[in-house]
């Protein structure tokens, strides 16, 4: 038996026992957006250095301006083989509307569907059921053959739902321990279920918070109503000028650094037959929406879009209440592509808004997470180690993919490191990610994690 099928036999052996430590990791409640779960955060980061240290890891919890990063190291074979960084994140999306959950968010409840056995909670693919179907494979590998066929350095941080506002300066100071030869993230999708998929593209984001003051009360809306501004009204038609009927963004200059998806992009994505009314259909959608003229996966992957993600202000509790309110507000996000500059689509929208409100309006934006859109290399020897590998677990070729979503480490590992990533994740698109009933196939899982055993070893050989 080779060393690869003795570590694909402990993985095997090993998968019940996987799926625990995950369902373990998943009842910690580590969502990085609200102040009472940061001692969850603390909780998730202190689970994963013992996960670390029981797989014969150095690791340590680093503390950081926010949420803490685990970083941990161990050496492949002495003075031969690469190097890879695996970057995951444990931190979390909120979970509510609770009363949305078939099964509670933090109790990680194993239940049946269509696709045999999937856990069902926040954060089950993504970010922290594949973070553990990473180090399923680690210990796969340690157990069958007692370490590493390569070296291997892992960072963990807690900030990535909320833009990792805190990662640059960190990864800057702690270059030394984070260097590597290629960077490997499972925190992206398959194509569908039976066809893996390694991630080329990744969009970025301007995620803004716009608030709009009138007077300085709230006012009565019939004693004032006509006479008064009203900040809400205000704020909505600024919304509302955001795209035009073609489904164009209207800020000055959003599209001027765009870059066009290659011919050979275009032609290969055509290709891919991505069935939008399938895509739309699960979600009980039957319209596109978007800019006219562009198909699908070209509005997905290559375009850069603006969407409001919440609006409040006013009265909304039960009944009516009369009232103009004194103020309103909204998040607002771009998602944007190479090369769009997050900080000059943040300085357009303060112009854009500038030029609409009305005189007595008065406004703030505050940037929430600012990351570039990225394109990663798919033409090197670990990109091909990826592709081999899927493509013999899966018994078919791997597609490359684009992905709408963002994750700012990519860009940043780049940048500031000189590290290119791969992007090899095990997500659907229908496993409910930000959103009630997140899923986990748990034949993603056991697929993913084998392929991880794979890549491991022909990463020992791509060297
Ligand atoms: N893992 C996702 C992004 C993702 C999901 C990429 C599925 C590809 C396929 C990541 O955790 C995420 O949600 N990122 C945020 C980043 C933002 C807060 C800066 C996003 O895209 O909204
Ligand atoms: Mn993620
Ligand atoms: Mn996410």
């Amino acid at each position: 038996m080779s060393r690869v099928e003795a570590a694909l036999a402990a993985a095997e052996a090993g998968q019940a026992d996987a799926e625990a430590r995950m369902c373990d990791f998943l009842r910690i409640p580590s969502v990085s957006a609200q102040p009472k779960h940061f001692p969850d955060c603390d909780a998730a980061a202190d689970w994963l250095c013992r996960e670390l240290a029981s797989l014969g890891f150095t690791a340590k919890v680093h503390a950081t301006d926010g949420r803490p990063v685990v970083i941990g190291e161990r050496p492949g074979p002495t003075g031969a083989g690469p190097t890879v960084l695996f970057y995951g994140h444990y931190d979390v999306q909120p979970a509510e509307p609770f009363e949305l959950w078939t099964n509670p968010p933090f109790e990680a409840a194993i239940v049946d569907g269509p696709h045999g056995r999937r856990v069902v909670a926040r954060g089950a693919v993504d970010d922290k059921g594949q973070v553990v179907m990473f180090l399923a494979a680690l210990r796969a590998w340690v157990e069958a053959t007692g370490g590493l066929p390569v070296g291997v350095r892992i960072i963990i941080e807690g900030e990535e739902e909320i833009g990792s506002p805190n990662l640059d300066p960190f990864l800057t100071a702690q270059r030394g321990a984070l260097a590597a030869d290629v960077a490997l993230i499972s925190d992206t999708d398959m194509w569908d279920i039976d066809t893996p998929a390694l991630t080329m593209r990744l969009r970025g984001i301007a995620y803004t918070e716009l608030l709009v003051r009138g007077a300085d009360r709230d006012l009565h809306s019939g004693l004032y109503g006509g006479a008064a501004l009203n900040p809400i009204n205000a704020l909505t038609r600024v919304l509302g000028a955001l795209h035009n009927t073609d489904g164009r963004v209207q800020l000055p200059g959003f599209y001027d650094r765009v870059r066009e998806p290659s011919p050979r992009e275009i032609a290969d994505w055509d290709g891919m037959h991505f069935d939008e009314a399938r895509f739309l259909g699960q979600v009980r959608l039957a319209h596109p929406v978007g800019e006219r003229g562009r198909t699908g996966l070209e509005r997905l992957w290559a375009r850069p879009t603006a969407d409001v993600n919440g609006i409040w202000g006013g009265y909304t509790g039960p009944g009516s209440k009369t009232v103009i309110a004194h103020e309103a507000r909204a998040k607002v996000s771009f998602r944007l592509v190479p090369d769009q500059d997050p900080q000059a689509v943040v300085e357009s929208f303060r112009r854009f808004v500038a030029e609409r409100l009305p005189p007595d309006a008065s406004f703030e934006i505050t940037p929430l997470g600012l990351a570039p859109g990225m394109i990663v290399d798919t033409n090197t020897r670990w990109a091909r180690a990826a592709l081999a590998a899927m493509g013999e677990e899966y018994g078919r070729k791997p597609v490359l993919v684009g992905s709408g979503g963002s994750i700012p480490v990519v860009e940043s590992l780049r940048r500031l490191l000189g590290i290119d990533t791969l992007l090899m994740g095990f997500g659907l698109d229908d496993d409910n990610v930000h959103s009630p009933n997140e899923k986990f196939e748990l034949r993603c899982f056991r697929h993913g994690l084998r392929s991880h055993v794979r890549l491991l070893g022909k990463l020992a050989d791509a060297a």
